[in-house]
């Protein structure tokens, strides 16, 4: 049997939106996977045992239109695939609603896989995700859905379902009308008010308009 190892490349760890994409996931894979945490783990020891298992997936947060840094001191570990067939693939999702977002990382993905020699399963992306762990489970249903048939379809063929696949990356940008309607709903302020939550939540209100790197 084929031995996957799951990693969780999101600081907020076991809390964040990354973890329930990974719950998701092995919801529908229904194979018993290990999951670790990158923000726990070091990173040298992390990338070393890789060697064990036939199968890599990285799921991660989309930061500053990058990979975590957590995540990229793993990657800067790892060694060549250690045999014929050793693959890796990563979901990325992200906050903001265009999959587009996340074509940079998509782009170097591909090349580390392909310098490293690992058989690429490619790169499953997700945009307007940052509400997903605040939201009842049934806001999120249809995307929970998807993340299972992504998962039931590793089970049968090994690979990404390209169904589910294109299905998550949807919207890959918004169109002109979509995006003028969000201005609008900006200007209302609507959206303001889950960021004004989060900041009283987090005891940081006050400090909203702090610019610590600026001289004064
Ligand atoms: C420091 C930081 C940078 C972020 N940068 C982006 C970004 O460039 N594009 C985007 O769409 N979302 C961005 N986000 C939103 C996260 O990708 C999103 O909230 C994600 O669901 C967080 O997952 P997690 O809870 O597993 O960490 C950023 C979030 C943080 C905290």
């Amino acid at each position: 049997m084929r031995k996957t190892l799951i990693l969780n490349g999101s600081p907020h760890g076991k809390k964040g939106n990354t973890e329930i994409f990974i719950r998701k996931f092995l919801e529908g894979a229904k194979e018993p996977c290990p999951v670790r945490y990158v923000v726990q783990e070091d990173p040298a020891e992390l990338a070393g045992d890789f060697a064990n298992y036939d199968v890599i997936l990285f799921f991660m947060p989309l930061y500053v239109h990058a990979m975590p840094g957590i995540v990229m001191e793993v990657i800067e570990q790892m060694q060549p695939a250690q045999r014929a067939g050793q693959s890796i693939g990563f979901v990325v999702q992200s906050g903001f609603l265009e999959a587009a977002q996340s074509d940079y990382l998509k782009a170097y993905f591909a090349m580390l896989a392909k310098r490293l020699g690992y058989v690429d399963l490619g790169c499953a992306v997700r945009g307007g995700a940052a509400g997903v762990c605040m939201q009842p489970e049934k806001a999120s249903e249809a995307l929970f859905a998807v993340l299972r048939k992504l998962g039931e379809g590793y089970r049968e063929t090994g690979a990404f379902d390209g169904e589910a696949v294109s299905a998550l990356g949807t919207p890959y940008r918004l169109t002109q009308k979509e995006s003028r309607l969000l201005e609008r709903l900006h200007r209302l302020k609507i959206g303001d008010l889950m960021w004004t939550f989060m900041l009283l939540r987090n005891k940081a209100f006050r400090l909203r308009r702090a610019r610590p790197y600026t001289e004064e």
